[in-house]
């Protein structure tokens, strides 16, 4: 937070130079409901340590945590008011984000806007089927997959897709038991809205695993699907719910190729023990956030910035970036009010004599205006 004194150059000598951060003022959150406490209050302490005012909106469809939010933050911060429910324009698909950025635009309000997107795993042959399996599973189904940066869908040979099923069942076995949905480590969905969508995406390609579903109870079994065509809704539309569906590729460049033709992703994964394919993956494509052999346990991590990139969204917040998201980088140059006279050398009228002089004085590093 305090003052950041930055180089200066010979013309700029007598000066101190600095960025101050201050807020911007006033902030807007729409946290939404997958995370509900911690995605409200994760950029709320950011926007706060700036310095803001906050106008907090939680989201309409975690109605618990909602309440509890309502009944909780004004006994611990200041002036606390209501935002009554406007029209809620729902959460973190890139549509609502261009609904917030082109509302923000008549205001020319900076915006920050983490989205959603279909986040590829590649695993490759060069892998232990089990290792993998349980890594992408337990991403895949923590909090029944409504994860926005939970692998998506994986990206494999034939070969590796045989090897991956029965080490993927087994995984989930050991996770959730023989009958997940009596398991107390396996959450639900939403709302039914989410869960008939959810539903229907079942009937895409073939199960292979799970398949299941409950609409009295909102629960959706542990899914693998495959054979699954491109065209089909669970391969056009960001998932969101505990299926995932192998989509087989010939070669790591026919992977790389079925990512970079899509949108770019807020996150992405790749799983193989040669780590020059690790880097491969990661080094040709784009994506708001990387796991390389790992899940999304780089969000445990507050030196790391989350966000996304493109059609992912833009900005990023977590520990000392939702500080700098939230501020204002003033440029701020403090002069001595004397010594005029060194001042002599920049005022017309112009000479050879004088130009060299401050060509010389303003350095190599310096944005010149000459
Ligand atoms: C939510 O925030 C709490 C407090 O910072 C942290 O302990 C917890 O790990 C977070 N949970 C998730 C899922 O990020
Ligand atoms: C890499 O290979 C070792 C040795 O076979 C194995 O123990 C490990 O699980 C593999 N890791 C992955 C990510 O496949």
């Amino acid at each position: 937070m305090k003052d950041e004194y930055v180089a200066t150059n010979l013309l700029t000598k007598l000066s101190s130079a600095f960025i101050r951060k201050e807020p911007f003022g006033l902030v807007l959150i729409i946290a939404p409901w997958n995370y509900p406490v911690n995605l409200t209050l994760m950029p709320l302490v950011g926007a706060l340590a700036a310095g803001n005012c906050v106008v907090l909106k939680p989201s309409e469809m975690s109605k618990c945590t909602e309440k509890v939010l309502c009944e909780l933050l004004p006994q611990y911060l200041d002036q606390v008011g209501w935002l009554c429910p406007s029209p809620p324009p729902g959460e973190g698909s890139p549509r609502v984000g261009r609904i917030v950025m082109a509302a923000a635009a008549k205001h020319l309000t900076p915006i920050t806007l983490e989205l959603g997107g279909k986040n590829p795993c590649y695993v490759d042959d060069d892998c232990d089927p089990q290792t993998v399996a349980n890594r992408v599973a337990w991403f895949r189904y923590f909090n029944s997959g409504q994860t926005c940066v939970a692998p998506d869908y994986v990206l494999c040979s034939p070969e590796t897709r045989e090897r991956l099923l029965p080490a993927l069942q087994s995984a989930i076995t050991r996770f959730y038991g023989d009958d997940p949905k009596s398991s107390p480590n396996l959450g639900r969905i939403i709302n039914q809205k989410h869960f008939l969508r959810l539903q229907g995406l079942l009937r895409c390609g073939r199960v292979a695993i799970g398949g299941q579903s409950d609409e009295s109870d909102r629960y959706i079994a542990p899914t693998v699907l495959v054979d699954v065509q491109d065209t089909e809704p669970v391969m056009q539309e960001e998932i969101f719910g505990p299926i995932l569906p192998l989509v087989t590729v010939r070669s790591l460049d026919e992977a790389i190729d079925f990512i970079n033709q899509r949108e770019k992703p807020l996150a992405l994964y790749a799983f193989s023990n040669s780590s020059q394919v690790v880097n491969e993956v990661m080094e040709r494509t784009s994506s708001g956030s990387f796991g390389g052999n790992e899940g999304f346990i780089y969000l445990t991590l507050p030196s790391l910035p989350l966000g996304g990139v493109g059609n992912s969204g833009m900005g990023r917040y977590h520990g000392k970036f939702s500080f700098d998201t939230f501020s204002h980088q003033r440029a701020c140059l403090l002069r001595n009010p004397g010594l005029e006279k060194v001042n002599d050398i920049r005022y017309p009228p112009y000479s050879p004599w004088n130009q060299q002089l401050i060509t010389w004085a303003l350095g190599s590093q310096s944005c010149t205006l000459l």
